[in-house]
């Protein structure tokens, strides 16, 4: 990311190349995207002309071998279809010694020994697990996302596993959506540079290498849009919205070579996302040239028959591989549907050979059909290593967000805390082993819980451990209990929030506040009066607009992974200080969601309406607002504390004239464009504490043929500056950060006038103003 560093005058200047978050370069754009090596290509012909119709449909064919059963997985004679040839790809066979015996029957019994590609949800880490990919965003670090990813890749290759179904790089506005935790937040540029991270992590620099695994970016696409935040929901997305939103982190995932896409579930624009020429053939291979394998999410090809745009599995075995998926995960309508198909002439030959070159590809790049096997005894001896756990403790120090510390009794900010002597009651249902997120069995790998972390520094003695209430219920004894504890104690910590289970698939909430009768417990324990720190586990924000005015300190901790405990320790601590930015807009109550910062202005804006109070008269009441809540969030995306404070300069732009026509220009030239504008600003560390902080450039554009966002992220980075110092961060614009998707839905610049943002978030700054010429 950082394209040059020069020392000018007293302070060091960081220069940030925009669209340079990859360390791998940009392919050029007639290169074919993907799985790209031309080589390959003589080796899947030769296969590919020796494979009988049956054969061809096999490799087309995917099911899930393990947990969890669903549609299509009541199958129990996958040794026999293996050995002809009827299967491609087995998932959720976790015991290597099992995967093992299914490509034994592949290699040996098959005609054509074609090895099956085995694959799981490696979704944050395999069994080192890490933070959930949204506690991950909140770095706004994507090198800890490659490195995660990469440790995520070496311990599921070591087990058999060499296709992870993530990232999940759907764009997320709305924390109803249980899937949000997922992904990467609700920004695009942001979202872009983490779906390049991941891939990059998981495939490391040659797909061959034992322990690199295919990634798979999801859900393509529009499904984080899920109408009323409801999984599985319809959604509506205008051909712009969707170029200018949702697209780009999927582009930047094929970008960087992904192996492959997932279809998603949902209906975009009533035509379902596993059935949509549009974005499955127009975009993804024509405009994006991509030639890696596309599969189905799971049993969706089956669901295109609920959707209505088929009455039966013939037909939605023909739509969905007509419009472009290669791989049927579950729902057998290929296997059952595809020969007859083809032999009828509803799908031609060479459509069927394209979709199995886009699989043997794969499976040849990875190479598969050198080394098909994996070293039973070796599997163990990959997971859990030392460094990994380091990592997964890094990962989640970084990922954590200072909503809020306000002073404690001493008239001082509550956190960090001081040290011993200190007694401590930890109250609530989260912050044990077992409460942190799926993805290694509860309890299995070192972990060190929350209450045991804390007494590593206080003593044994001086931590006490209340449940206070459950996740969902409670009684009141188990409050009383937890109040007389507190009494007790010097300071309560309350782990409170959502289980792993309430975020993630199938998981929408239509109440966004505590669970059960956590609210209440939290409530109860503030009104001892002793001094309250509230860790906040959930996979989304929380409306707990009562914690923000009564609790003096409260941290976002997401679900933190395995390393939690020891993280947050040393958060409470001061031996880190917290660094983590939101990568969504915090709601004040559920009313508002969706919510994102990079919205329009609409006709009529609120402006200077103070919006804490109903409208009163004509001008305020005819804006767009509720009559009951703000507009703003509770924390604006970007946000997040310190326990230092920055200050920052004034941004200076290197031009206050752009031409339309050169950057345009440039655009066409690109990767090798150079900055079209430069931008910076100082930005000082004020307090007494060293400290990192995420700095972000936004742009707004007005006067253009579509109305633009308010504010767009284009450029981030971490600086880390020691109490008193000063860095000049200074961001290189090149022509791409300028071109919208205009009214023709193109990609270009056009006359616009120009503000830019050097700010610690989506809400604050003073922004400097230029203006694009014809
Ligand atoms: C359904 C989910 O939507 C998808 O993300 C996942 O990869 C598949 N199930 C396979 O488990």
């Amino acid at each position: 990311m950082i394209s040059g560093v020069t020392l000018c005058g007293p302070v060091l200047v960081l220069t940030v190349a925009l669209f340079a978050q990859s360390s791998s370069p940009r392919l050029s754009p007639d290169q074919p995207r993907g799985i790209a090596e031309p080589s390959l290509d003589p080796r899947v012909e030769s296969i590919l002309r020796g494979m009988t119709l049956e054969e061809k449909v096999g490799q087309l064919v995917q099911y899930s071998a393990g947990q969890p059963t669903g549609p299509g997985t009541g199958r129990t004679d996958y040794d026999d279809m293996i050995a002809r040839g009827q299967i491609g790809s087995l998932f959720n066979v976790i015991d290597p010694h099992e995967i093992n015996k299914y490509q034994k029957i592949a290699m040996e019994k098959s005609r054509l020994h074609i090895p099956i590609l085995f694959g799981l949800d490696v979704i944050h880490g395999f069994k080192t697990e890490f933070p959930i990919p949204l506690g991950l965003a909140s770095t706004w670090d994507p090198s800890i996302v490659e490195k995660a990813s990469r440790v995520a890749a070496m311990e599921a290759s070591a087990d058999g596993i060499r296709w992870t179904f993530s990232p999940m790089v759907d764009i997320a506005r709305d924390a109803r959506w249980g899937r949000m935790a997922e992904g990467a937040g609700e920004d695009p540029f942001l979202g872009s540079a983490m779906a390049a991270a991941y891939v990059r992590g998981y495939q490391g620099s040659h797909l061959d290498a034992p322990d690199s695994i295919a990634a798979c970016a999801k859900h393509y696409v529009g499904y984080g849009a899920a109408e009323a935040g409801r999984d599985y929901s319809s959604t509506e997305i205008s051909e712009h919205t969707l170029r200018q939103f949702y697209l780009p982190p999927f582009h930047a995932a094929v970008e960087a070579g992904t192996a492959s896409l997932m279809s998603a579930f949902n209906s975009l624009n009533g035509v379902p996302s596993t059935a949509n020429p549009f974005t499955l053939k127009q975009v993804l291979r024509k405009e994006w040239r991509f030639r890696g394998l596309v599969v189905s999410d799971w049993n969706s090809v089956g669901e295109l028959i609920p959707h209505g745009i088929a009455v039966d599995g013939a037909t939605a075995a023909r739509k969905a591989f007509l419009a472009g998926v290669d791989m049927d995960m579950v729902s057998s309508l290929y296997h059952d549907h595809l020969q007859q198909l083809v032999s009828s002439g509803q799908a031609t030959p060479a459509e069927l050979d394209e979709a199995v070159r886009h699989v043997l590809r794969v499976k040849l790049a990875l190479g598969l059909f050198d080394h098909p096997f994996v070293d039973e005894e070796a599997a163990p001896k990959a997971l859990y290593h030392p460094d990994s756990i380091a990592l997964a403790q890094t990962a989640a120090e970084r990922s954590f967000v200072l909503l809020r510390n306000a002073n404690g009794p001493d008239g001082r900010p509550l956190l960090p805390l001081a040290t011993a002597p200190l007694n401590i009651a930890v109250i609530g249902p989260l912050g044990d082993d077992s409460s942190y997120p799926a993805g290694a069995p509860p309890g299995s790998g070192p972990r060190i819980s929350l209450p045991a972390a804390l007494a590593q520094r206080v003593g044994e003695g001086h931590v006490s451990r209340f449940k206070g209430v459950g996740i969902l219920d409670g009684t009141d004894q188990e409050i009383a209990a937890a109040v007389a504890g507190a009494q007790k104690a010097d300071l309560a910590v309350l782990a409170l929030g959502e289980s792993s289970d309430m975020s993630g698939e199938a998981a929408s909430r239509a109440h966004l506040g505590l669970p059960g009768r956590q609210q209440e417990l939290l409530e109860a324990i503030v009104h001892t009066g002793k001094p309250v720190v509230l860790i906040l586990f959930s996979g989304r924000p929380l409306t707990v607009p009562w914690a923000f005015e009564h609790v003096p300190a409260v941290i976002a901790a997401w679900l933190p992974g395995i390393s939690g405990g020891p993280a947050l320790a040393r958060t409470l601590f001061g031996e880190v200080n917290p660094s983590g930015k939101l990568v969504v807009s915090w709601p004040r109550s559920v009313g508002q969601e969706p919510l994102y910062y990079n919205a329009l202005n609409t006709g009529r804006p609120s402006g200077d309406v103070d919006l804490t109070r109903p409208p009163a008269d004509i001008a305020s009441r005819y804006v767009s607002r509720y009559i009951d809540e703000q507009n703003t969030p509770q924390f604006p995306f970007g946000y997040g504390g310190s326990y230092t404070s920055f200050t920052y300069g004034t941004t200076t732009i290197s031009a206050q004239r752009l031409s339309a026509a050169a950057l345009n220009k440039g655009l066409v030239a690109a990767p090798n464009a150079v900055a079209a504008m430069t931008a910076e600003a100082d930005i000082t560390n004020t307090g007494s504490r060293p400290g990192q902080e995420v700095v972000q450039l936004y742009i707004q554009l007005r006067g253009t043929s579509v109305a633009e966002p308010v504010r767009m992220l284009k450029g981030f980075r971490t600086i880390t500056l020691a109490p008193g110092e000063s860095k000049k961060v200074k961001f290189e614009l090149k022509p791409e950060a300028f071109a919208i998707w205009n009214a023709r839905n193109e990609f270009a610049a056009e006359p616009a006038e120009l503000k830019v943002w050097i700010s610690p978030d989506s809400a604050r700054g003073s922004a400097a103003e230029a203006e694009i010429m014809q």
